[in-house]
């Protein structure tokens, strides 16, 4: 049978949309590949948020197709996700050895496709139509294929989004808001638990606005909420997180759930973008400064340990210093746990693409720079004040850097290394903090055993 390598550039979302396609394959037989050159088949699973992952992807087929070519191997290449999906046929134009293209909604037809494509009944195959129902269209988990999903898992639940921020490719990549039902995420969730897994992450585009136009508000609570109520029923789950949020869904209601629902983890990742008013308002945010602090008094009153880290653009078109400033003096002002930052990156078809006074590349660079320093210098003070407490982790398996060293999560989504054994795997577990290290804490679960 034909052997797969599919690498994946981007969020979250991307890394559960090549695990879906990963394990649709391996249910046709196929086997996974552990690099590009002894694979039959190489997907790349793209990202366009910004150029620089679009060129990444790019040079990384154009580097496999080259060495295939030269060792004169056939190989079956294809790109699939939001690049895909944003530039069509285009790539293939670019880049004449690839011999598939497939968007962000036919994710379910890359087994049908390739083999299509391996049989030699079609020579190249560019598939981004949009369809109905594509949102609830995979479901299948490599679950046990993998240390990572064993314990933990993505569940996808909506598709697209329709904030329309100014800067953002991703309604154009991942189409308009459509969400799965309730009954039908739950009952994924309930089979990945029956499979082992303790912590289930509910992933979307936006997921605060989960089925805003579906299901009515019941007893105050939005229907995102309500689908946290129903996923922290199911018995054997351990731990509840989600992505991406907008800070708007941040209603009286998910500040409650987060202090009533004991297995929704405290940490959330709320997306700032800007400190500014003016900036927000150009990037049609939908909230302002003020909103957003009040958003973050109002979770740590629910849980005053909650982990809160964002995503801030710098050099947006028009951010003048003091705009810039104010942005600094909000991450002083919340202290984030952690943030990462980006340097605008004009998307074709955005309107800040066509606004006035972009910002020069330099200056881009030096802001980012300045705000890194102002994050790091934050994140690793609040890592410190770790040392010396005792904190529940979730254990995932081996570390990857350093596979002699265990790695696990706690609550508040910080990553732990510890010296652990395969026994320790799904469980969940007291650790002393003894130090840290860059974004890392060390923990010695065995003096907590005492
Ligand atoms: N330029 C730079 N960063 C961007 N993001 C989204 N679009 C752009 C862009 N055009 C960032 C936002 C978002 C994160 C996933 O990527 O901060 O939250």
């Amino acid at each position: 049978m034909p052997s797969v390598f599919i690498k994946t550039y981007g969020c979250q979302m991307n890394e559960r949309d090549s695990e879906a396609v990963a394990a649709q394959l391996v249910a046709k037989g196929y086997t996974l590949a552990r690099s590009e050159g002894a694979a039959d088949v190489v997907l790349l699973n793209t990202c366009s948020v910004r150029d620089f992952a679009e060129q990444k992807a790019i040079n990384k087929m154009r580097n496999v197709a080259g060495t295939a070519r030269s060792e004169k191997r056939t190989q079956i290449l294809g790109f699939m996700g939001c690049m895909a999906q944003s530039r069509g046929k285009e790539l293939i134009d670019r880049l004449p050895d690839v011999d598939l293209v497939l968007g962000t909604q036919k994710f379910h037809r890359a087994a049908e496709y390739l083999d299509e494509l391996l049989a030699g009944k079609r020579d190249k195959i560019v598939d981004v139509e949009a369809e109905a129902k594509s949102e609830a269209a995979i479901r299948e988990h490599l679950v046990n294929g993998s240390s990572k999903t064993a314990t933990s898992a993505f569940v996808s639940i909506m598709q697209g989004c329709n904030q329309h921020c100014t800067f953002c490719i991703v309604p154009a990549t991942r189409g308009e808001e459509r969400s799965r039902t309730i009954p039908d995420i739950v009952a994924e969730c309930r089979e990945l638990v029956g499979r082992g897994v303790k912590e289930i992450t509910l992933l979307g585009q936006i997921v605060t606005s989960y089925a805003k136009r579906d299901l009515p508000i019941l007893d105050g609570k939005s229907p995102f909420v309500q689908l946290l109520d129903a996923v922290h029923e199911i018995e054997g789950l351990e731990r509840i997180r989600f992505t991406s949020p907008h800070p708007k869904g941040y209603g009286d209601d998910l500040a409650e759930a987060y202090a009533r629902l004991p297995k929704l983890c405290e940490s959330a990742h709320i997306p700032l973008q800007s400190g500014s008013d003016r900036i927000l308002k150009l990037m049609h945010r939908g909230y302002t400064r003020e909103r957003f602090l009040g958003i973050i008094q109002k979770l740590r009153q629910a849980k005053p340990g909650i982990g809160i880290t964002t995503d801030i653009i710098v050099g947006f078109p028009g951010e003048t210093e003091e705009d810039f400033e104010q942005t600094l003096s909000l991450c002083r002002e919340i202290a984030f746990d952690n943030a990462y930052i980006f340097k605008y990156s004009e998307r074709r078809d955005t309107p800040a693409a066509d606004m006035p006074d972009q910002v020069p590349q330099e200056i881009r660079e030096e802001r980012n720079h300045r705000l890194l320093e102002l994050v790091n210098e934050i994140a690793a003070r609040k890592y410190d004040a770790f040392i010396g407490q005792t904190v529940q982790i979730l254990v995932e398996g081996p570390s990857k850097k350093n596979p002699a060293r265990f790695t696990g999560r706690t609550r508040c989504n910080r990553i732990v290394l510890f010296d652990g054994s395969e026994r320790h795997r799904g469980q969940l577990m007291d650790v002393l903090i003894e130090r840290t290290g860059s974004f890392t804490l060390y923990g010695n679960p065995a003096i907590v055993n005492l």
